[in-house]
């Protein structure tokens, strides 16, 4: 895989292990989400290496997992039942040309979806995983806070491996 370091955006091919990843990831949050929803008001998709939202290869474009996780729930047969359930999704990506392509990817979905499907908030980061998400467990231990029940979907693939502080482990 050979992402970009710069500001231009360079996509890659989806490999046939990419195709299986999604396609577990899109079966798990496809029983999830109702399951979930069904005790919890708050839920939470984190996407820790979140990568430009599309592939170089499909026609369309191969779909990247942040917008196979939103489109699994917004096409949900089973959305009008979770509509006292707010859910966060929070997309983070280290590279700028990556995170700028995927949140233009995340406006336009937002667009195209009628507004009573619209039961979700989207946020994103552009920074390194290990800031991102040590700011949100500080934050929380700060409020003495409990974390809503997340879904975190920590997929570095051909980057290094994430540095762990004992307490993400
Ligand atoms: C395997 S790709 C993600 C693919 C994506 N999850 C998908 O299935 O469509 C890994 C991504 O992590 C990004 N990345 C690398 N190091 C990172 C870090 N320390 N923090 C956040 N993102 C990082 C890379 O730029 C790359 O886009």
């Amino acid at each position: 895989m050979s992402t970009s370091r710069s500001a231009e955006l360079q996509l890659w091919g989806r490999p046939p292990h990419a195709a299986a990843k999604h396609s577990l990831l899109r079966a798990y949050l496809g029983a999830w989400f109702p399951i979930i929803a069904k005790y919890n008001r708050r839920v939470i998709y984190y996407d820790a290496f979140a990568g430009p939202g599309e592939y170089s290869n499909g026609n369309p474009r191969y779909p990247g997992s942040p917008i196979i996780a939103l489109d699994t729930l917004l096409g949900h047969d089973y959305l009008p039942n979770m509509s006292g359930t707010e859910f966060l999704f929070l997309f983070n990506e280290k590279d700028p040309a990556c995170g700028a392509n995927l949140a233009r990817l995340v406006a336009e979905m937002k667009a195209n979806t009628p507004p009573g499907r619209r039961m979700s908030r989207w946020a994103s980061r552009t920074r390194p995983f290990i800031e991102v998400t040590g700011e949100m467990l500080d934050d929380l231990d700060g409020r003495n806070a409990r974390l809503a029940p997340t879904f975190s979907f920590v997929d570095p693939a051909a980057s290094k491996p994430p540095r762990c502080r004992s307490s993400l482990a």
